[in-house]
């Protein structure tokens, strides 16, 4: 199988031929690991859209819709949204013409039954199958301490005080607005997110095992290692870009 095009190298795309499949990759992981600011630096190097259904439903709840106003609910208690919203969000985000190629998942699937739902959308709409499922894993009591000194932007951008730190304080570099903490980021929402993780989310290390599309990632190295630890395991399951070379390991580019 080969990785998709970006909407800009379309002319690219088609110099590989019809035969080329979208191309979804599933990031997996603890609240804190490191997916959002990993998914945001492949994303950019593969050229396939982002989805985060963190930051979908964030969006709806700035937005007021009814699904941010029902979502909200959960978020903020550290719980997950219940399965038939979230599936069906996803399964709208995934019309929209830029995922045709395929996406880099966020967030999504955090469930079994997200999981079999992902597994048949994409074969109907797709007629695809989940690429590759880089598990980015960070010992525990790092986690909290990762959430607990993150600093997001309304525009999703993500920073930390100590590991990752805005070069002016309290606000975004990439496009100026101020940073913030977010509402279940607090310490007793970590927590139980955490927890909700590992009885509801976890059961999905198996389930992409058995079907031998699980890579583990050490998370506890610094971003940039990350970064190329996912690289290689996508290399490694001949994720080459468009134009047919493979994702380049260094000089990538991504600050
Ligand atoms: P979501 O937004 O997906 O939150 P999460 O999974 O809890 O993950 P986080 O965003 O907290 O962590 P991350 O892994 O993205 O880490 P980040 O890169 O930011 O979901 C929020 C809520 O929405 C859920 O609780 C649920 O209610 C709902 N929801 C979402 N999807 C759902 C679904 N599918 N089903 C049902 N409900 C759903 O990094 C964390 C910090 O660490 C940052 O400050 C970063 O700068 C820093 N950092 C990152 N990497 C490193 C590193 N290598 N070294 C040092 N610091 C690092
Ligand atoms: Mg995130």
């Amino acid at each position: 199988m080969r990785a998709p095009a970006s909407n800009a190298s379309n002319a690219s795309a088609g110099a590989l031929g019809k035969c080329t499949m979208a191309t979804f990759i599933v990031l997996l992981g603890p609240p804190g690991a490191g997916k959002g600011t990993q998914a945001k630096r492949i994303s950019g190097i593969l050229g396939l859209p982002h989805v985060s259904t963190g930051d979908l439903f964030r969006e709806n709840l700035a937005d007021h819709t009814a699904l941010g106003v029902e979502a909200g609910e959960y978020i903020n208690k550290g719980q997950l949204v219940p399965d038939s919203l979230t599936i069906a969000m996803v399964e709208e985000r995934l019309t929209r013409s830029d995922c045709a190629p395929g996406a880099l998942l966020d967030g999504f699937p955090r469930t079994l039954a997200q999981a079999e739902a992902f597994d048949e959308m994409l074969e109907k709409s797709f007629n695809s199958k989940v690429f590759c499922v880089p598990c980015i894993e960070v010992d525990p009591d790092l986690l909290v301490e990762r959430l607990s000194d993150r600093l997001v932007c309304r525009n999703g951008h993500v920073f930390h005080l100590r590991f990752s730190p805005p070069k002016k304080a309290g606000v975004c570099d990439l496009c100026g607005e101020p940073l913030y903490q977010r509402e279940d980021d607090k310490a007793e929402t970590v927590t139980k997110r955490i927890e909700v993780y590992n009885v509801q989310t976890a059961p999905l290390i198996q389930y992409y095992e058995d079907r031998r599309l699980l890579r583990k990632i050490n998370g506890d190295q610094d971003i940039e290692a990350v970064t190329q630890d996912i690289l290689s395991v996508l290399n490694e399951a001949n994720a080459v870009n468009l134009t047919g070379t493979k994702i380049a390991q260094k000089g990538n580019g991504i600050e």
